[in-house]
């Protein structure tokens, strides 16, 4: 075969997707159906809802992927499909579709990692350069990884406590907003200022973690003692000083990380990569401290889960020849 072409399927958490990439960094397709309305009216993912929604997906996402790379599953090098972390009976959706696939045109099975998944989506973008460090914010995670080639994931920090996405679609929630309140609490902070001062968590200590209980705390306290006394507080306000904590202590941790490291490049990944706030911070402060080491960004529409990014992150596990059998199973808890 001239290039490599091939097929992934991501149905981790609340988005039924099917991608079609080549060489591991050409998007020929990349169908996404999200499911949150459906979830919405519950405040959060109901696991069954999930499940039953990815069924129902599935089958159509893959075919219109087909269609609009305009490939046969002859043409294909392999299906890939993320095996972790995420919901059991979500991802089982996906693992199944990707084995019967797999099976029936007798293409190479390959898992993926989904953390993997988002620091590649960057690879859609441009060339990743190595010793590279990744900034993965999302709802379930928030961690550094250090990289030194392809496929090696050193996790040098990480949250003790919450995720990023997770305490700000908890805040979300204190102020009302519907779920996931991530999205509207970076487009309230917009438009107001850091005027409560909430702590930084962790952010003089000497290693790379990170905590957001005491953030989330703080932040809760403050609004019930207000409403206990009858005062109403500036939402906006309340959502900038939120964004503000939470931002401090990413790009500071990040760029400390950046100086004990010999880094070439920094790339941001995960759903909360796509916060205006953080993207323009982190910009900002890589411009003045780091002007010659790059920062790769996601477009908004690589920043939320998709396949493209499984597909991206497949190619190099395809060029290590870790494929699977058809025993392949979910694994909700996986780690690098
Ligand atoms: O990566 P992702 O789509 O799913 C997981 O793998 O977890 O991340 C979803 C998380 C949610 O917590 C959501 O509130 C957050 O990303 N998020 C944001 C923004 N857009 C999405 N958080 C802050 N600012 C945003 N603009
Ligand atoms: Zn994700």
């Amino acid at each position: 075969k001239e290039s490599n072409l091939i097929l992934a399927i991501e149905t981790s958490c609340d988005e039924t997707s099917a991608a079609v990439i080549k060489d591991g960094k050409e998007i020929c397709s990349n169908i996404v159906a999200s499911q949150i309305k459906s979830h919405m009216r519950f405040g959060g993912v109901v696991p069954e809802i999930a499940s039953r929604h990815h069924v129902e997906q599935i089958t159509q996402c893959i075919e219109e992927a087909m269609k609009e790379a305009n490939v046969t599953y002859e043409g294909l090098s392999g299906v890939a499909v993320t095996e972790g972390p995420g919901l059991v009976g979500a991802l089982l959706i996906g693992v199944n579709a990707a084995k019967a696939i797999a099976f029936a045109h007798q293409l190479p099975l390959i898992p993926v990692n989904h953390m993997a998944g988002h620091i590649y989506a960057n690879r859609l973008i441009e060339p990743l350069t190595f010793p590279l460090l990744a900034l993965v914010v999302s709802g379930g995670h928030t961690e550094l990884v250090y990289m030194e080639k392809d496929g090696d994931y050193q996790i040098i920090g990480e949250t003790r406590d919450d995720a990023s996405g997770e305490a700000y679609d908890k805040v979300g929630r204190v102020l009302g907003l519907t779920y996931p309140g991530g999205k509207r609490i970076d487009e309230m902070a917009k438009m107001g200022s850091d005027t409560f001062h909430f702590p930084r968590g962790m952010i003089k200590e000497n290693n790379y973690d990170f905590s957001f209980s005491g953030l989330k705390s703080a932040f809760i306290n403050t609004v019930h003692n207000a409403e206990q006394k009858g005062e109403t507080l500036n939402q906006f306000d309340l959502a900038a000083s939120f964004q503000a904590s939470v931002i401090d202590v990413l790009v500071s941790k990040t760029l400390k990380a950046i100086r004990e490291y010999p880094v070439k490049q920094l790339v941001l990944a995960g759903g909360v990569a796509a916060n205006h706030g953080l993207r323009a911070e982190l910009t900002n402060r890589m411009n003045q401290e780091f002007p010659s080491i790059r920062l790769s960004i996601p477009p908004l529409s690589l920043c939320g889960d998709n396949a493209a990014m499984i597909g991206a992150a497949a190619y190099v596990e395809f060029n290590s020849g870790n494929f699977s059998g058809y025993d392949l199973n979910a694994k909700p808890g996986l780690s690098f």
